[in-house]
């Protein structure tokens, strides 16, 4: 275990609301997409640091369904970085162990990216690191409303009694079927809200927002979100380092 960790809890789950690459690149004079561009190697450099500090899920949003919103030109570049950066990734999981999965709506998405999102999860499906969830045109409420619609269906054909529906069965029918809810939710460059984040699944989750915007996370950052999360009184989830 790294020295610095002896006697820290270690998040089983830490979830991530990247923020800030607009206004990092805009105090350097720079197009927003060099924000975005610098904040992909972020997210790089943190799948690994979380790997090796022992986080078993680290979960990352990474485009919302309101984030279509935004110039076609944003958007555009947004989905050439996650073209390019899938690619990286596949190499960066296999070398850590890591496991990938992608939660959201992938319908949405160029073919090319649905092949490569497939293709990420598929090849990455037996590595028993840390797991490594990307949140991409994902919104909490869209989420649910998908869940719904299956879970209504299922009752609609007779395969689903309604008065068995527990919370159990509607965590179940979430994309994030399966991955224990988050411990600790860090959100970077200072905003106070969810933005449609994981909104069941945070329920019980400890909250801590930085002012450093994402390009500029590290390490130490998160090492603080870590200690802040120590220091909190809480009765649920987390599993000791050693
Ligand atoms: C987060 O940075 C990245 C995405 C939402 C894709 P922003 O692009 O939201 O950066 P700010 O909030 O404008 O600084
Ligand atoms: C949340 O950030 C979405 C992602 C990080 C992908 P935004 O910057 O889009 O959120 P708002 O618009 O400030 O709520
Ligand atoms: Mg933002």
């Amino acid at each position: 275990m790294e020295t610095d960790l002896e006697g820290l809890q270690i998040p089983g789950h830490v979830a991530i609301i990247l923020d800030g690459n607009g206004r990092w690149a805009k105090k350097r004079g720079l197009p927003r997409t060099m924000g975005h561009k610098e904040g992909c190697v972020t997210v790089e450099k943190t799948v690994e640091i979380a790997a090796r500090m022992g986080i078993r899920y680290l979960t990352v949003y990474g485009f919302s369904t309101e984030n279509w919103k935004r110039s076609a030109e944003e958007v555009g570049a947004l989905m050439q970085l996650f073209r390019y950066y899938m690619m990286r990734l596949l190499k960066i999981a296999s070398q850590n162990n890591v496991r990938v999965r992608m939660i959201g709506e992938r319908s949405r998405f160029d073919q090319d990216i649905i092949d490569g999102i497939n293709r990420l999860e598929a090849e990455t499906k037996d590595n028993t690191g840390l797991t490594f969830v990307i949140a991409v045109n994902y919104g909490g409420r869209d989420e649910i409303t998908r869940a719904v619609r299956r879970l209504t269906a299922d009752c609609a054909a007779g395969r689903l009694d309604p008065a068995s529906i527990t919370e159990e069965t509607i965590s179940g029918a979430l994309d994030t079927a399966g991955i224990p809810d988050p411990d600790l939710l860090i959100r970077t460059s200072g905003e106070n809200r969810l933005s449609n984040y994981l909104i069941w699944q945070t329920a019980y989750t400890e909250f801590y927002i930085t002012d450093c915007y994402w390009p500029d996370f590290n390490r130490d950052e998160l090492l603080r979100a870590i200690r802040a999360y120590n220091s909190r009184d809480r009765r649920y989830g987390g599993v000791k380092a050693q």
